[in-house]
């Protein structure tokens, strides 16, 4: 991991408050949290500082209300639920900054925590505003960011505040950087990537670096439609962005200078339309019919993608190789899953994955605690893993 001063650089911490930013940009309906990952991945930090004695203050956005209070995206009923997983009580204040965060702080006991309201609801979080910064920055003597799935925006709470006050890296954002350094930054090969996902379109710098940097990389989903059209295979009327076929053929040329070997499915389950139980064919790639549509690699791409990972040691995934949600479309990616998970117990292999889709097909095919390491983060993996600088990281690095 690069150089970042974490919590085990700090002692005694009786009579400081620790600003701590976290992402609890959970998934709620109806103000209930439908998946607590985010919180559950925060705990250790916050157990570790309170344990050395901190009032512990926590930062965190919830949806975009754009700079205004929007009582739909209050942080409130986020710390109760809090509170039962830490197994102490949270407080919370009605703002983050001002009078609100100052007393329900000063109530604090040392050990004690306060959940913080939507740092969003004040414009100046998300243009980095540096008085808001520094109202933040009034409240605490440290900051620590815990928050790596954010660290993708350069806002007054995973930036600003780290040039303001002593910062730190927490204990999941530590986990994330360790875990990214092995599958990217310096892995063992051979790598294999792959990437799954509807549009190559949105997935252009990705594919760019990776080929840099992978010795394989397996294209799948809607994406490898454009790639297979673009090398010449019919596609139906599968999802393809024939606007795009010179920049993957483009990709495919430049993945060859750079001895990265390009797999694209060679067989595809096809059907007339998308739902559960509709008829289904398998076809080779150059048998598919004009009127099909493609919407999942067939068994032999997903066995040929099984032979390279027996061969890799390090394994990173970003995207579905088909609509994994709309079985039997989630052949290739579940059995891809369960592969890889097999060969992290058996071998030893690497494997790291991220990406909303991506987390939620492993946890489908049962697998997600199996994996070397699955990301929280969304947005914050997909740019790491174009090879861009995340300013909540770069901020964090001691000057
Ligand atoms: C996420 O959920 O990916 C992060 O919390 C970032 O949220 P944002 O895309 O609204 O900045």
């Amino acid at each position: 991991m690069p150089a970042f001063h974490t919590i085990d650089d700090l002692g005694d911490l009786t009579g400081k408050t620790a600003l701590v930013r976290v992402d609890f940009n959970v998934p709620m309906e109806g103000g209930r949290i439908t998946d607590d990952t985010r919180l559950r991945v925060a705990l250790p930090t916050i157990r570790d500082l309170c344990a050395k004695g901190a009032k512990v203050a926590l930062l965190a956005h919830f949806d975009r209300p754009k700079g205004k209070r929007a009582p739909t995206m209050s942080l409130a009923p986020v710390a109760g639920p809090l509170s039962e997983l830490l197994g102490a009580h949270v407080a919370f204040a009605d703002d983050c900054v001002g009078e609100a965060a100052k007393s329900t702080i000063a109530a604090l006991g040392p050990g004690q925590v306060v959940l913080l309201e939507n740092v969003r609801f004040h414009p100046g979080e998300e243009e980095n505003d540096s008085q808001f910064a520094a109202a933040l920055a009034q409240e605490g003597d440290l900051y620590v960011n815990d928050a790596f799935s954010a660290a993708h925006r350069a806002h007054a709470s995973t930036e600003g505040l780290a040039h303001l006050l002593p910062a730190y890296a927490g204990r999941s954002m530590q986990r994330e950087l360790v875990a990214l350094d092995l599958a990217l930054g310096a892995p063992k090969r051979p790598v294999v990537g792959i990437v799954g996902g509807s549009k190559v379109s949105t997935k252009l710098d990705l594919l760019q670096n990776l080929v840099a940097k992978l010795d394989t990389l397996a294209i799948g989903g809607g994406m490898a439609n454009t790639f297979l059209y673009a090398m010449g295979h019919p596609v139906g009327e599968s999802l393809c962005e024939k606007d795009l076929a010179d920049t993957a053929r483009d990709i495919i040329a430049e993945a060859g200078r750079k001895s990265c070997e390009i797999l694209l499915p060679i067989d595809v389950v096809c059907a007339d339309a998308l739902g559960p139980g509709v008829e289904t064919a398998t076809r080779d790639i150059g048998d598919v019919r004009p009127s099909d549509k493609i919407f999942d690699a067939g068994s032999k791409s997903a066995a040929r993608l099984n032979a390279a990972i027996d061969l890799a040691h390090t394994v990173i995934w970003n995207g579905p190789l088909g609509v994994f949600e709309i079985p039997p479309f989630d052949a290739a990616t579940v059995s891809v899953a369960r592969h890889t998970a097999e060969r992290v117990k058996s071998a030893g292999l690497i494997a790291v994955a991220g990406g909303g889709d991506t987390v939620a097909a492993l946890h489908a095919a049962g697998v997600a605690d199996d994996f070397s390491f699955v990301s929280t983060a969304g947005g914050a993996f997909l740019e790491w893993m174009e090879g861009k600088a995340l300013p909540g990281v770069e901020a964090l690095r001691p000057r």
